[in-house]
């Protein structure tokens, strides 16, 4: 048993074996977790790590980084943008990439990693072509979502937040559990690199995440074609690469618009505002 990082985990150190995704004995640690597929009370948050790959970003890049700090009135408030970028040349989110936003917008590493680490998007370890998150939160739970996420542990054989494949190269596959995905009338709910599947089953997800291995990209329920994860990853960090469509692509189905549908055919109305509402207190200016 070997951890991508850190080479052979000791088998007489079950935390260690349990974030490389395997128990001490080498099994699946899904089957450690149980069913459920949930990490024991006991499992430690590691210390946030950052790997230093020695990547230089070039023109492109720095011109893309200019072009998101110039849309913000302060430069430190591009920083989420700026840390998707960089995850779009990567593939995560390494030192060299946080020092370079940190640098771009003139704040410490310590600010920047305390952003980067409340935000389950920032990954600190390399994705796979694909990313694939199973809601596994109440809703999606009760409906099938940790049984989803077992299956695709046992099918990929690695665990949350690890990549079956070369990490970045054509089908690999990098699996998380996550929390409501805002599709709760559509649980149990999947997504490939932040792309809607609705109504998932341990078959169908399993049927999923084989296509995107052969190289294939199933279109999702809802919203726009299927890309990598890097690619994603450009998108949210605000440039479209010539896919301009996906912006309008369709997100709304019939499930999701039927409280509006309800009451346009019942006559209800939201109560009017008031015809002078308070002023918005005055707020202290941003530093
Ligand atoms: S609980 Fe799964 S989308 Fe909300």
């Amino acid at each position: 048993m070997t951890d991508k990082r850190n080479g052979p985990v000791p088998v007489s150190d079950p935390n260690a074996a349990m974030l490389a995704g395997r128990t001490a004995h080498g099994t699946p640690t899904t089957e450690f977790w149980g069913e459920a597929g949930r990490p024991t009370p006991n499992r430690r948050t590691p210390v946030p790590h950052y790997e230093t790959t020695g990547y230089e970003f070039g023109d492109e890049t720095r011109s893309r980084a200019e072009q998101i700090i110039a849309r913000y009135p302060h430069p430190r408030s591009a920083l989420l943008p700026l840390l998707h970028l960089v995850q779009s040349e990567e593939g995560f989110l390494s030192r060299d990439g946080l020092l370079f936003c940190a640098d771009l917008v003139g704040i410490s590493e310590a600010e920047a990693s305390g952003t980067a680490t409340y935000y389950t998007m920032y990954k600190r370890e390399p994705c796979g072509e694909h990313l694939v998150s199973v809601c596994t939160n109440t809703m999606c739970a009760a409906l099938g979502g940790d049984a989803i996420f077992a299956r695709l542990c046992d099918r990929l054989g690695v665990g949350h937040e690890q990549t079956a494949g070369e990490p970045g190269t054509p089908g690999s596959v990098t699996i998380e559990h996550v929390e409501c995905l805002a599709a709760c009338d559509f649980g149990p709910v999947v997504t490939v690199n932040y792309e809607l599947f609705d109504k998932q089953t341990p078959d169908s997800a399993e049927e999923l995440v084989t296509a995107l291995q052969r190289g294939e990209r199933p279109h999702p329920t809802r919203g726009a074609p299927l890309t990598s994860f890097k690619q994603a990853e450009l998108q949210l960090a605000g440039f479209w690469d010539g896919r301009e469509d996906d912006v309008d692509a369709p997100s709304a189905a019939p499930e999701s618009l039927r409280g509006v549908q309800l009451a346009a055919d019942r006559g209800w109305t939201a109560p009017p505002m008031p015809s002078d509402p308070p002023p918005f207190p005055d707020l202290p200016e941003k530093k």
